[in-house]
């Protein structure tokens, strides 16, 4: 059997109104904290009022800094940095989706050092800022993991990293900041969730770790995923949902992602305003029928999860329903869609393949097919 490490420090704490509670939680670390968030959706629904009355209320001095756009650049990143630096903060706030938690990540690092935060993707960084975060969405998983994902807008190049030190130290999971929610943003990052387990279950560096935050996913994910979307106002399913994003960012922590997030990337950094979700479902039923050879029996495995009958099917026709599943799964979310559908340009997709292995090299090496460039860009066409 192959050696295995499994290590995540992060404290979780799920609960409705728990929110409340992030002034207490704070206050172990520090008396100053930089809250890091989006321009608009947490100042309209009133979450960035209620986070900032509990850390006043705890004694806590905190600055915000809300100018992180969805696909976050490093001039983001590096200006919050700065401000954390010059002002001695003690503590960063992640608030928000994925691109939010994700930047509090980074800017915890860059914040320590005195380097660009570009450069940590070759050097390896030792120390970070403790960080919180308070997830706003189902599906970044980046509220439990050590990822950031951060884009050069020169470059158009959009890396993922994350060192030891990047782990958040609490994360706040509470399912009625997740009501708020518009339907699109529910669709594409409940989706991001799919793809998440997915490719946690079937990459090369799974094990039997990630395998059972994976299964306990897909059944959360079989019942809450086009409910959470159907029925915007019920806490239950946007809790499971909530869990299931969880379970499968401590998932991919443990064993990474694969194909489809390696081509997604360079597709939402060349494309800024295409939802990651977005980018993931015009991707996903191609990738999903390159893999199906190479894991069959895990098809199958996770069609048994999603509830998919198997009488009088043969083991190719059980995988394959899989595939069948998915597609209706990416209807009912409105999201059966292409890549030409999300605005990307034909010509530019011999330049997203190039830099999904320059950008996601470890993604395409964990992917069960092995895929080179010329594979990768069939794909892209495919999926056009
Ligand atoms: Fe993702």
């Amino acid at each position: 059997m192959n050696t295995l490490s499994v290590y995540n420090p992060v404290k979780i704490h799920f609960g409705t109104g728990l929110i409340a509670e992030t002034g207490k939680i704070a206050k172990k670390y520090s008396d100053s904290a930089l809250i890091v968030t989006g321009k608009s959706s947490m100042q309209k629904t009133g979450t960035l009022g209620r986070l900032l009355k509990t850390l006043q209320d705890a004694g806590i001095n905190p600055t915000v800094y809300d100018k992180i756009t969805p696909n976050p650049t490093i001039e983001q990143i590096d200006e919050a940095a700065g401000i954390a630096r010059e002002k001695r903060i003690g503590l960063v706030i992640g608030l928000g989706g994925g691109s939010p938690l994700d930047s509090s990540k980074a800017i915890a690092v860059a914040a320590k050092g005195d380097i660009p935060v570009w450069n940590y993707l070759k050097t390896p960084a030792k120390e970070a800022l403790p960080v919180i975060t308070i997830v706003s969405t189902a599906g970044t998983g980046s509220e439990v993991n050590r990822y950031s994902v951060m884009t050069n807008p020169e470059t158009a190049e959009k890396p993922g990293f994350g060192y030891e030190c990047m782990y958040p130290k609490e994360a706040i999971i509470d399912p009625e900041i997740m009501l708020s929610m518009p339907p699109y943003v529910t669709a594409t990052t409940g989706f991001d969730v799919f793809v998440h387990v997915f490719e946690a279950f079937t990459g090369k560096a799974r094990n039997a770790f990630s395998s059972a935050y994976c299964m306990q996913a897909f059944y959360l994910l079989k019942d809450n995923l086009i409910k959470s979307y159907g029925e915007p106002d019920n806490i239950e399913a946007r809790g499971n949902m909530a869990l299931a994003s969880a379970l499968a960012g401590l998932a991919i922590d443990i064993s990474g992602v694969g194909i489809i997030h390696a081509i997604e990337h360079p597709v939402s950094g060349n494309y800024p305003d295409i939802a990651h979700g977005a980018g993931l479902a015009a991707l996903t039923v191609e990738s999903m029928k390159y893999n199906l050879k190479a894991c069959k029996r895990d098809f199958m495995l996770i069609a048994h999860h999603f509830g998919i009958k198997r009488a009088g099917k043969s083991d190719d026709e059980y995988a394959g329903a899989l595939i069948e599943k998915t597609g209706e799964i990416l209807a009912a979310l409105n999201l059966n869609i292409g890549l030409k559908d999300l605005g990307v340009e034909k010509e530019k997709l011999a330049k997203i393949a190039g830099e999904a292995f320059t950008t996601m090299g470890f993604a395409v090496q964990n992917n069960p097919e092995t895929a080179g460039e010329k594979e990768v860009l069939r794909l892209l066409e495919a999926s056009y």
